[in-house]
């Protein structure tokens, strides 16, 4: 019977080590962050690619303490010893040694695996491909963008926000039709539009970005299809503070804006007179300020997921912190889309800095949250959500994430 290598589906130490110890023989990979096993395995066992051999493994047979770098080589003795002491080996190969067998107490043996996978569990995971609704953070440069890039080429529809032109150029390679993101204002009902600026604003103009409950109500009273009306009427409206702010606020929209004895002359800017034509990616690199990034980014967004795609359709935000509704009482636009946007198949793909950038609500309704490497707090969080230690999640090399995933692995209870 071969030795076949497996990854640990589980984040679940204790369960690992007794999953291990019921076997009546396995090899602990260090090197290549497998498990190999001998006849059928079920769950924590995944089944895993043959690892291509390395060299960097040295086989000393170090059971006390941190392992070194090898496969380590365990089988219970006799029927009559089993679960009371084991033989042990190492060496560097995919099936054990013949000789050089050890005798080792079953506690030791369970102390080397509980120290050792406490450390590591997390490494012989199955590498997870994120699928269904998918939240992706990382720090700058980790390799976000590239797992994206990725997972697009493996699916037969996808549409990008694309926030800062990486997304153009390469869909522009790769055969996509790229066109520059914009909306008009005058295709939204009144609704849609109110909501729109309230994500808008909230989103791009930084931390003082919330509306006040009463400028809400005066947004929602306003023809904001018309920003050069709308702008007029707020000159007067009560509270004329709350007014004054909004319509600094709202004059970011307009290419040209100049405030007249009795009128207000506000020319929008285009990306918010004319909609874009279908597109696989759009490039909203190009937009004049933040307000009007996200006016389009929303807008787009919105009548994605309202007017329906394709069923698989990958919808991608990449850079979301840019315009992440971060201020308190406005809710996820995100969220509301997926809800949504539900039953029209689509899967959204979600790529931002920090698990902060996001509404907590958001979490419940993903399906998979893949972390890359992060620092300090943001660390911190993505390690008590993976149940790993918050080391694992700064140490990880550019390119490598671990994810929770509908397939796994679980998460410790
Ligand atoms: N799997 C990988 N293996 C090796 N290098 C990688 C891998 N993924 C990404 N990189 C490299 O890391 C760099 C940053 O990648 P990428 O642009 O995907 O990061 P990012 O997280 O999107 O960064 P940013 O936050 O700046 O957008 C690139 O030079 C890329 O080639
Ligand atoms: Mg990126």
């Amino acid at each position: 019977m071969p030795w076949e290598p497996y990854h640990l589906d589980t984040a679940d130490v204790e369960g690992a080590v007794s999953a291990l110890l019921s076997r009546l023989a396995f090899g602990l990979d260090v090197v290549n962050r497998v498990v190999w096993l001998r006849g059928d395995a079920a769950h924590p066992f995944h089944p895993a690619g043959r690892p291509a051999e390395r060299r960097d493994c040295t086989p000393h047979l170090t059971i006390s303490g941190a392992l070194g770098r090898a496969v380590y080589w365990f089988r219970a003795r006799g029927v009559l010893r089993r679960g009371r002491e084991w033989d042990a080996a190492a060496n560097c190969r995919a099936s054990p040694p013949l000789a050089g067998w050890r005798r080792v107490p079953a506690e030791a043996v369970a102390e080397a695996l509980r120290a050792h996978l406490r450390a590591a569990l997390w490494a012989y995971w199955p590498p997870g491909r994120p699928t269904g609704h998918t939240l992706i953070f990382g720090a700058t440069g980790t390799g976000k963008t590239t797992l994206v890039k990725a997972m697009l080429l493996d699916s037969p529809h996808y549409v990008v926000i694309d926030l800062t032109g990486e997304y153009a150029e390469w869909g522009r390679g790769a055969g996509a039709r790229v066109a520059v993101g914009s909306i008009s204002l005058a295709e939204f009902g009144r609704e849609d539009l109110v909501r729109i600026y309230l994500w808008a604003v909230a989103g791009a103009l930084g931390e003082e970005a919330s509306l006040s409950a009463v400028q809400w109500g005066m947004l929602q009273q306003l023809p904001l299809h018309d920003p050069a009306a709308a702008l007029a009427q707020l000159r007067h409206m009560r509270p004329e503070l709350s007014a004054a702010v909004l319509a600094q606020k709202l004059s970011a929209l307009c290419a040209v804006y100049r405030e007249g004895l009795g009128d207000v002359e506000c020319a929008p800017w285009p990306h918010l007179t004319r909609p874009a034509p279908p597109a696989q990616v759009y490039d909203v690199s190009g937009a004049p300020n933040q307000l009007v990034a996200a006016m389009v980014a929303y807008g787009i967004l919105l009548g994605l997921f309202r007017w329906g795609l394709p069923t698989g359709t990958a919808v991608v935000v990449d850079e979301y912190h840019r315009i992440a509704p971060r201020a308190p009482g406005v809710e996820d636009i995100v969220e509301t889309i997926v809800r949504e946007g539900r039953k029209r198949g689509v899967r959204l793909i979600l790529v931002s800095q920090a698990p902060s950038d996001v509404k907590a609500a958001l979490r419940g309704v993903v399906h998979s949250v893949a972390y890359f490497r992060l620092y300090g707090d943001a660390a911190a969080e993505a390690a008590r959500t993976l149940n790993v230690p918050p080391h694992v999640v700064e140490s990880l090399p550019t390119g490598r994430y671990l994810a929770i995933t509908p397939e796994g692995p679980r998460r410790a209870a």
